[in-house]
């Protein structure tokens, strides 16, 4: 049976914590979906293509397998999207006991409405302080944000000002 796992996120950029969390994901299912989701409670930086292109990219450039696929879903229930693809796994990356208590009743609901079980991953400690929104303040502000993404996306944000880094509409 071929094991099909989604990693969803906003993904607001991607980070060196997320493409840690997709190349353990990766080495653990047969394929792999990275799903960015529209989260209406989040402010947007960039545009939902913007975020799949340096996805691909990050994942690509990272040399991680020919599994992964990049994808967006916007309309619907996350596990509407499982269902449509085969997926009876979604993956998240844990931090902290805060992600747990945030992650915990979602993966809760997503198990009773679909039976689709969630797996919670440790990422590397070294990555333990590092979210979208911490580099998407650092960015805006006119920061250093290379430490904390893959390169493609540390080109795509350094020669972006301050004025350029406005909420995308989507
Ligand atoms: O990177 P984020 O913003 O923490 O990702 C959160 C996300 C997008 C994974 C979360 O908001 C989500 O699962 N959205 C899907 C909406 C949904 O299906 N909700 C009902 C069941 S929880």
């Amino acid at each position: 049976m071929r094991r099909i796992a989604v990693v969803p996120g906003s993904f607001d950029p991607v980070t060196l914590g997320h493409l840690d969390v997709i190349e353990r994901a990766a080495n653990l299912f047969d394929e792999l979906h990275v799903l960015v989701v529209h989260n209406p409670d989040k402010g947007a930086l960039l545009p939902i293509g913007q975020r799949v292109s340096l996805l691909e990219r990050s994942i690509s450039d990272a040399g991680l397998g020919g599994h992964i696929r990049v994808a967006s879903w916007s309309v619907g229930l996350l596990v509407d999207y499982c269902t449509d693809v085969g997926a009876t796994v979604l993956v998240k990356g844990i931090r902290s006991q805060v992600d747990v208590a945030y992650e915990t009743p979602m993966a809760i609901v997503n198990r009773n409405l679909a039976h689709v079980e969630t797996v919670f991953l440790l990422p590397d400690p070294a990555h333990a302080h590092v979210s979208s929104s911490l580099v998407r303040q650092v960015a805006a502000l006119g920061g250093d944000v290379t430490p904390y993404v893959p390169p493609a996306v540390g080109e795509y944000l350094q020669p972006h000002t301050s004025v350029d880094l406005v909420p995308a509409a989507d």
